[in-house]
């Protein structure tokens, strides 16, 4: 089949590499000129396991094609998926501009039939947006083209988003239109062979289906956080409460690890947006904003920690932190927990050597040069001269690392643990000094 998909990025790069590796013939159309051209050429704009390869061997195939065309863009796919960003405006609810651009670029050029399908994370009511956006256009133009639009949220997981993308847990399609469910059934067929993973509903379901995951995976992580800023202070290791909760199936063990806040480009801002939309309606809601007031205070605790070990004395402190990215497996630092860590080390007068295995580069574009940042290329040399370590990404290389090397390194050997790696008792009895997140006496 014919795609096009609007937006080269974490959603739409994937997206189109997958189904062009299944055999369809896929457009992506980008208005970031620089970005398209590194595409042509196969420089890749994000770190995502997999995706190199894909992206060469369907660019090889001829099936895989890359354009700031809008015109051809319109032309080429019967399937028109808009994966462009839908960041947080001032209000915190999702900003449509994006969206709604993509929806006047087809209404400019609509001839033949098409299928929008909105993939981009979105508020209930967006494809009736999209939908009358379109007609607006065409309708001045004086065009009676046909087309669709469907809600097709996306649930891939950076640092495995190929892999989600093609075993998929669920394809959630939303349309009240059983011909344009047909040919999304035959579109996703090749992802969905071993059982039928394919749920149709509603367009409003739908759209709200994807922020209901976000805000319960969030809120998940934030109870957790919660909890184990109440067991350092009664005493409790929540390691152990942790699994003592996950042995409940009711529970499970998913996404119940404590640490220092999430981040990254989806749960801050689907929860602010979902917040914004309930707010909108007249609804007060009071967990999401809980869930989002806990998280922004949680980016702060390991920061405390630090300040508090050092007694407020900051000014000309040298801090070794290992993780950049908002977790393992991306170089993405949207929101990231590191950049809190950071700015508030910065603005306490102490210095940061950082280490990531690949958010280095993403790191220099958002902060540039500075004088209190010394970004490293290995582990090790993060640790020269700094007084003590803190851990912010939970990178497999950082899971069992050479504790003698980090102790003789260090000015003093300290740890500040921001994703709970290692035992505490066993880093104590090596004479160390370990912080964590709710465990223990790691406050005392
Ligand atoms: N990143 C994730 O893990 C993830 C997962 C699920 C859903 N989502 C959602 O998918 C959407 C896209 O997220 P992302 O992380 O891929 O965004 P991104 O910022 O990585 O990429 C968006 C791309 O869209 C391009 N763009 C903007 N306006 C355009 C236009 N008018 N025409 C063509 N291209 C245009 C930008 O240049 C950019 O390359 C968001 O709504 C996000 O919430 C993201």
């Amino acid at each position: 089949m014919r795609v096009t998909i609007w937006g080269s990025g974490y959603v739409g790069l994937v997206t189109g590499a997958c189904l062009a590796d299944t055999g369809n013939h896929v457009v992506c159309v980008d208005i970031d000129a620089a970005k398209i051209a590194g595409l042509k050429q196969g420089k890749i704009p994000i770190y995502e396991p997999g995706l190199e390869a894909l992206v060469r061997s369907g660019h090889e195939s001829g099936r895989l094609e890359f354009t700031t065309d809008i015109a051809a863009g319109v032309a080429h796919g019967v399937f028109q998926f808009i994966c462009v960003g839908t960041p947080a405006d001032e209000n915190g609810s999702a900003d449509l501009q994006h969206v709604l651009g993509v929806a006047r670029s087809i209404g400019e050029h609509l001839g033949e039939y098409r299928i929008v399908v909105d993939k981009s994370t979105v508020p209930v009511g967006t494809a009736d947006r999209v939908k009358d956006e379109i007609q607006r256009v065409l309708d001045r133009r004086g065009v009676g083209a046909q087309f669709d639009v469907v809600s097709n949220p996306e649930f891939l997981k950076e640092g495995a988003a190929v892999g989600d993308f093609m075993k998929p847990d669920r394809i959630v399609v939303g349309t009240d239109n059983p011909r344009t469910a047909e040919l999304l059934r035959t579109l996703y067929e090749p992802f969905n062979r071993s059982h039928d993973r394919l749920l149709l509903m509603d367009v409003r379901s739908a759209e709200l289906t994807k922020y209901a995951a976000n805000a319960m995976l969030a809120t998940k992580i934030t109870f957790m956080n919660e909890l184990a800023n109440v067991a350092e202070r009664v005493g409790a290791d929540i390691e152990q409460v942790r699994r003592g909760i996950g042995s409940d199936p009711r529970i499970g063990y998913e996404f119940i690890y404590p640490g220092c806040g999430y981040g990254g480009s989806c749960f801050p801002k689907d929860v602010r947006a979902l917040a914004a939309s309930a707010a909108e309606v007249g609804y007060a809601p009071e967990l999401l904003s809980a869930v989002e007031h806990v998280n922004d205070r949680q980016k702060r605790v390991l920061f405390e920690k630090i300040e508090r070990h050092f007694g407020g004395k900051l000014e000309n402190k040298v801090i070794a932190l290992w993780g950049l990215a908002f977790k393992p497996n991306t170089n993405d630092m949207r929101e990231a927990s590191s950049r809190v860590l950071m700015e508030a080390l910065w603005n306490a007068g102490a210095k940061v050597q950082a280490y990531d295995p690949v958010a280095r580069d993403e790191t220099y574009r958002i902060y540039g040069e500075r004088p209190d940042l010394l970004l490293c290329n290995r582990a090790e040399r993060a640790l020269e001269g700094a007084d003590a370590l803190a851990i912010v990404t939970e990178w497999r290389e950082f899971r069992s690392p050479d504790f003698e090397l980090i102790k003789k390194t260090l000015r003093e050997p300290v740890v500040f643990d921001g994703r709970n790696l290692y035992d505490p008792e066993h880093l104590r009895r090596l004479g160390m000094r370990y912080y964590a997140i709710g465990r223990g006496d790691s406050l005392a």
